[in-house]
């Protein structure tokens, strides 16, 4: 009896280290892949790493999202006992090499993610032979133009480029990546116009070009980006008006268009583009007044309509559940202050509000807002009225310059959307100092 339970656990420790052996020899890597994988992480400029046969799924853990973040993914079969090596990842490494054409001998490569390093050079016309799905470049050295063989790529769905030091044109060729559904080129030195091309981009969901050289009108033929979600061209250099087609991209939920010289304009029909989560049309030299749609969009967080040339009174009280952010800055507003739901924060400076006395809705307002009312009204520098002598200074918000940040001292970072570092900075001060505007969003 004894005996036989002892046989029954060295059974089974067999067992378990049989199938333990069998698990670790299904997930070798090929001796020409682990080869590659050395060779290429040199060129990258990587010292000190090394790959061999067990590198598969292999990834460095990450404590802060700020760490280096390294991660080979394999795709593996267990009749062949084989992995192939099919997406990598080497973000924040500092990496100073340049992008190696023997990427290619990763046969089965279909993303590869280099973000935040220093990568120089251009991306080699070799790849055009892997069946690239994903390239994320973000944040690197890159320079020259983009080259005109990316239009070989005809399985990628993901391209970003951001942050790097691209000029010229966009290359026509782009206009051949069909199955693309993010096209990401903000932060560059790109110019001319964007290519006619583009428009067979149908299955764009995300496009992004802002800060950049470009010239010419804002194109039309974005209504043939059936598809797309997010849309940002800030800073692109890119004029306006902002085609009335517009309207027909009725999927979008984040559509950030700014600083563009335009003759002026009437606010672009919006109406039926009801998941808008994020809207802003700052600097666009937009007149007329705010449309009420605007303010029943049951989604909308964010609203900027800083900088134009706005008109008109706004609703005596906005509730919309889910704004949290409302920057009406720099425009020629009228009436009264309306009530806002409680945890808003809005900016109402420099505007030609009336001055408000209690009564008026702004006065009965008993909940927690932050507003900044630094000139909002013709009469002077701030609001008059016993009522709004609370208001007026105790909780102004003050946005901030990056370049201002660290020598402002009334300035605490609050984090906006939580994806990228927006620089509004809220400030408890008894005066209202000066108010800074963005320079970037
Ligand atoms: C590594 O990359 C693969 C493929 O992109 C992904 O599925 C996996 O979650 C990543 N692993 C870690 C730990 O991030
Ligand atoms: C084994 O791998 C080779 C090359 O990697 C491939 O051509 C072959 O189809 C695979 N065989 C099986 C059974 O998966
Ligand atoms: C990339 O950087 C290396 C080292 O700094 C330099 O020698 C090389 O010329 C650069 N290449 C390009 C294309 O800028
Ligand atoms: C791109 O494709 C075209 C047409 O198939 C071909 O002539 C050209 O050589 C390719 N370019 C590169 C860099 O692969
Ligand atoms: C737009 O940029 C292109 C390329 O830099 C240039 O050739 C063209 O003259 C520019 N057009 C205008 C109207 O500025
Ligand atoms: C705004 O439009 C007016 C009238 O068309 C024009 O004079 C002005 O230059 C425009 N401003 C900008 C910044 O484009
Ligand atoms: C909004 O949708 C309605 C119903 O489909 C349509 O009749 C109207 O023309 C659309 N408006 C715009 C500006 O696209
Ligand atoms: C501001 O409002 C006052 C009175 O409401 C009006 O007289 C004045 O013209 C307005 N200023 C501007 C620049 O619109």
């Amino acid at each position: 009896m004894f005996f036989s339970l002892r046989y029954a656990f060295l059974i089974s420790i067999l067992a378990l280290s049989c199938l333990e052996t069998e698990r670790l020899a299904a997930a070798e890597l090929p001796q020409d892949e682990v080869d590659a994988l050395n060779l290429i992480t040199k060129k990258l400029g990587a010292s000190g790493w090394n790959f061999n046969a067990d590198s598969c799924g292999e990834y460095l853990p990450r404590v802060r999202p700020t760490d280096p973040e390294r991660n080979i993914s394999c795709n593996c079969r267990t009749e062949n006992n084989t992995c192939h090596i099919v997406s990598l990842k080497f973000k924040r490494f500092s990496l100073a090499g340049e992008l190696p054409p023997e990427l290619i001998q990763l046969h089965y490569l279909e993303s590869i993610d280099l973000s935040y390093n220093y990568l120089n050079g251009s991306i080699p016309s070799e790849w055009a032979s892997l069946q690239l799905k994903s390239i994320s470049l973000l944040a690197n050295r890159l320079s020259g133009n983009i080259p005109s063989y990316l239009g070989n790529f005809t399985s990628l769905t993901y391209l970003d480029l951001e942050l790097n030091q691209f000029s010229g044109m966009i290359p026509h060729e782009l206009g051949k990546l069909v199955n693309l559904k993010f096209l990401i080129l903000s932060s560059n030195k790109l110019d001319g116009n964007l290519p006619m091309e583009l428009s067979k981009l149908g299955s764009l969901t995300d496009f992004r070009i802002n800060d950049n050289n470009f010239n010419g009108s804002i194109p039309d033929f974005v209504k043939n980006w059936k598809q797309l979600k997010r849309l940002e061209m800030v800073a692109s250099g890119l004029e306006g008006p902002i085609p009335s087609s517009i309207s027909a991209l009725e999927t979008l939920t984040d559509l950030r268009i700014a600083d563009i010289t335009s003759t002026d304009q009437s606010f672009p029909d919006l109406s039926n583009i009801t998941g808008l989560t994020r809207l802003l049309l700052r600097g666009c030299n937009i007149s007329g007044e705010i449309p009420l749609y605007i303010w029943e969009m049951s989604k909308l967080r964010i609203l900027d309509l800083s900088f134009n040339k706005f008109r008109g009174k706004l609703p005596n009280a906005i509730t919309t559940e889910t704004l949290v952010f409302i920057f009406l800055s720099g425009n020629l507003l009228t009436g009264n202050i309306p009530m806002f739901r409680k945890g808003m924060t809005v900016d109402l400076s420099y505007n030609n509000f009336s001055e408000q006395s209690i009564g008026q809705p702004a006065c009965q307002q008993k909940t927690d807002v932050t507003l900044n009312l630094f000139r909002s009204s013709s009469m002077g520098n701030d609001l008059g009225g016993a009522c709004m002598d609370d208001l007026k200074c105790d909780k102004c918000m003050i946005l901030c310059d990056p370049a201002s940040v660290q020598s402002f001292p009334f300035c605490t970072m609050n984090s906006v959307g939580g994806q990228q570092t927006y620089l509004y900075m809220l400030a408890q001060v008894h005066e209202c100092l000066h108010v800074f505007t963005i320079s970037k969003f």
